[in-house]
């Protein structure tokens, strides 16, 4: 029988209950759970499940783990329920497995899409292994202001890095065949709009323009579609006051009408629920109604759709039709996989045995992790260290941590393999006597006596590297932040080391920008590492150490003070933009101009990079032509080097004003010591179209301006003309 009619039959078959049994996610209590993550399960035990999964009231499950059980479930899917329906395990597997890969904000750091769909197709292998078919990942929100937690997830602020990132992760996770064993479905989240939430604060409204909507926080979904996602999750928030989980624009106007994408939306965890308590929905059934007729197929964690779906179709308020789109995506999704023909893929308790460590997976993380660390400083080429002859004090509450490495969303990761940093250091200088390792202070605690034995350790070692940042439970879900600092403790032990005089390297593990000040600000050097998961130390120690010429660059702004946020490169220019000239009643702050410490695109290299000026085809671009921009880049300093080649934009005047820069392009090139390159970017109209007043996405003929540069805030710029039609 045909795949769709297979389809056709059982929907034909099934009761109104087993319909709606496949439009909800159950939480898996037979396996291995992760109550940590979802505590308000809303079943409570194993036998209660497989009762469920029996008379075919739940067609999918959540956020356990094994294949044996795995099987266990499976079988009585398919030999003990009336119809057989394979039953779908799904978890959040966000940037990791058993092998945990740098935090996706990290990774994004890299300016390496690529790498980054490596690292999602060894966590595919990894958790398809483990029993798993489907990810609630990658996340791909827009995160312009840094108090919010979930930045982390994401790719950072921008728009095309941001649809660069999404796009590669989706390709990682499901591979080039889905019915695969090792391809695992995933699910670009939060749509939409969830990381625009009002002054960063998690769960919060989102009051954006239309025209913003369009060109900041939806091309990241629709790069993921094109890219092959086979789901979506619809977010918590509102979007102008409707919820996104309720948004009939959003969920059916938009993904179904523009973008004719025709795979499931389920819904975060309990945004259905939540209508209620947005003031949107009255009451259950009410939720019910609006959230499935707005376009939402299935009801994650509320149990509603179970409770309230067969009365609303009984009295016709949900077309029964409707139901059965809704009932077919998913079980056109369970086809697409390859359940129906192989109901034990990616159930193999063998596979799980081998995959529980892949070697080949540190050597990925070990790799990601160096590549994702941005030097954001280095005064007096303090970095690299010596690996012998040099004294070393490695000071800072992260120094023997293990708890703290793999950032926040990270469910299955096997700790035993983390490689803390006093590990890596160890493992790359030859004396050991040359380490002094001194905790210094707590996470967010002093400790008693900690501040002199790191001075005492200060003053004696030749240069200390302070490891300082933010505890990982300080980002992720409900971790927005009203001051994005360092701990007070952290920076009272960086003020008492940095008054002995000596060199000083900070390392910053952190999920988001952070505002530094003080000595950590002053430091002789500074080096963002993220959470780099499974291999940190090894990662951090090949920066450390020369082993690895850093080659990371900002994914987002890191400002001055935390009272800039929401800080982002790509603002608009105002009417009153500051200029050195003039700083009076300009748009700045009483205290400091609205710049930012480290903008966006800025990281440093043992080496150095020198930019010719951009070569243009043509100083005006045709209608229907191609502009083609070419630059010089050549290594001018002694040591091989990749620069991240960045193209960026300003539309002069327009319909709508327009930011003062946008990355159009990147390319991160390698070059050996003395090695020249020439970059070539290319670029039509639609690279310069945006959503005008009219909600059309158009290009507007005009001036300019270019920069090829290497951060949001360097490079001068060239001038082209788009001419009209
Ligand atoms: C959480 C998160 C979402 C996750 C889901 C299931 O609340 O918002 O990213 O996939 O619930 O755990």
């Amino acid at each position: 029988m045909a795949a769709a009619d297979r389809i056709e039959s059982l929907i034909a078959r099934m009761t109104i209950d087993e319909k709606v049994g496949q439009l909800g996610v159950f939480a898996d209590m037979v396996r291995p759970f992760a109550p940590d993550v979802n505590p308000e399960a809303n079943v409570h035990n194993a036998g209660e499940v497989l009762q469920q999964v029996r008379e075919g009231r739940v067609g999918s499950l959540f956020n356990g783990v094994g294949a044996e059980l795995g099987r266990k479930i499976q079988k009585v899917a398919i030999e003990e329920s009336r119809l057989g329906i394979p039953v779908i395990l799904a978890a959040d597997v966000i940037h990791g497995m058993r092998t945990v890969f740098p935090i996706p904000l990290g990774e994004a750091a890299s300016f390496e899409p690529a790498l980054a769909e490596r690292t999602a197709r060894a966590t595919a292998i990894e958790a398809t292994a483990a029993g798993l078919h489907w990810t609630y990942a990658p996340a791909v929100d827009i995160a312009r202001d840094q108090r919010w937690g979930r930045g982390a997830e994401g790719a950072g602020e921008d728009v095309v890095l941001g649809a660069a990132f999404a796009a590669a992760r989706v390709r990682g996770f499901q591979g080039e065949d889905p019915t695969a064993h090792d391809s695992l479905v995933a699910t670009p989240k939060h749509f939409a709009a969830y990381g625009a939430v009002a002054a960063g604060m998690e769960y919060s409204s989102v009051d954006i323009a239309p025209q913003t909507l369009r060109d900041v926080h939806l091309p990241p979904f629709k790069a993921a579609f094109d890219a092959g996602a086979l789901s979506v999750m619809s977010s918590f928030n509102d979007i102008n006051g409707v919820p996104a989980s309720a948004n009939h624009e959003l969920l059916t106007g938009i993904l179904r009408g523009e973008w004719k994408f025709a795979g499931p939306v389920v819904s975060d965890y309990t945004a259905d629920m939540e209508l209620i308590a947005h003031g949107y929905a009255a009451d259950e059934r009410d939720a019910t109604k609006k959230a499935f007729l707005a376009g939402l197929d299935l009801s994650m964690q509320s149990g509603f759709y179970a409770a309230h779906l067969p009365s609303l179709v009984e009295s016709g308020e949900v077309p029964m039709e409707w139901l059965d789109q809704s009932v077919r995506r998913m079980l056109e999704l369970k086809q697409r996989i390859g359940l129906f023909d192989d109901p034990y893929r990616s159930l193999d308790p063998a596979r799980e045995a081998d995959a529980t460590h892949i070697p080949a997976h540190d050597m990925l993380s070990r790799e990601a992790a160096r590549r994702s660390v941005v030097l954001l400083k280095n005064h007096g080429g303090v970095l690299p260290l010596k690996t012998s002859e040099q004294k070393i004090a490695l000071i800072g509450p992260f120094v023997q941590d293990r708890e703290n490495i793999e950032g926040c969303w990270t469910l299955f990761g096997d700790k035993a393999r983390y490689v803390t940093l006093e590990s890596g250091v160890r493992a790359a200088i030859g004396d050991p006597g040359a380490l002094a390792v001194v905790a210094g202070c707590g996470l967010e605690e002093a400790l008693e006596g900690g501040i002199d034995a790191a001075v005492a350790a200060a003053q004696a070692a030749d240069v200390v590297v302070l490891a300082l940042g933010e505890p990982q439970r300080f980002s992720g879900e409900a971790q927005s932040r009203t001051e994005i600092t360092l701990p007070p403790a952290q920076q009272a032990l960086a003020e008492a080391v940095a008054a002995t005089g000596k060199p000083m390297v900070v390392l910053l593990r952190n999920g988001r920008a952070l505002a530094l000040s003080g000595a950590v600000r002053d430091a002789a050097a500074i080096v963002v590492t993220w959470y780099l998961g499974t291999q940190t130390g090894h990662g951090v120690a090949d920066v450390l150490f020369g082993h690895y010429n850093p080659s990371g660059r900002l994914p987002i702004s890191f400002p001055q003070v935390s009272g800039q946020q929401p800080y982002f490169y790509n603002h608009l220019r105002t009417g009153r933009p500051e200029l050195p000239s003039m700083t009076e009643y300009k748009a700045r702050w009483r205290e400091l101009p609205n710049e930012p410490l480290y903008p966006f695109g800025h990281g440093l290299s043992y080496t150095t990079f020198e930019y010719g000026a951009p070569q243009l085809s043509s100083a005006a671009l045709g209608w229907d032509d191609t502009l083609t921009i070419t630059t010089h880049i050549t290594n001018t300093g002694g040591v091989a080097g990749e620069e991240v080649v960045q193209l960026y934009l300003h539309d002069r005047v327009a319909s709508r004003v327009r930011p003062v820069r946008e990355l159009k392009g990147f390319r991160k090139i390698l070059l050996a010591p003395g090695e020249s390159a020439e970059v070539v970017f290319t670029l039509d109209r639609r690279v310069l179209a945006f959503t005008n007043p009219n909600g059309e996405f158009a290009a507007e003929p005009g001036l300019f301006d270019l920069w090829v540069c290497a951060s949001a805030k360097s490079g001068e710029p060239v001038q082209f003309e788009l001419r009209g039609e």
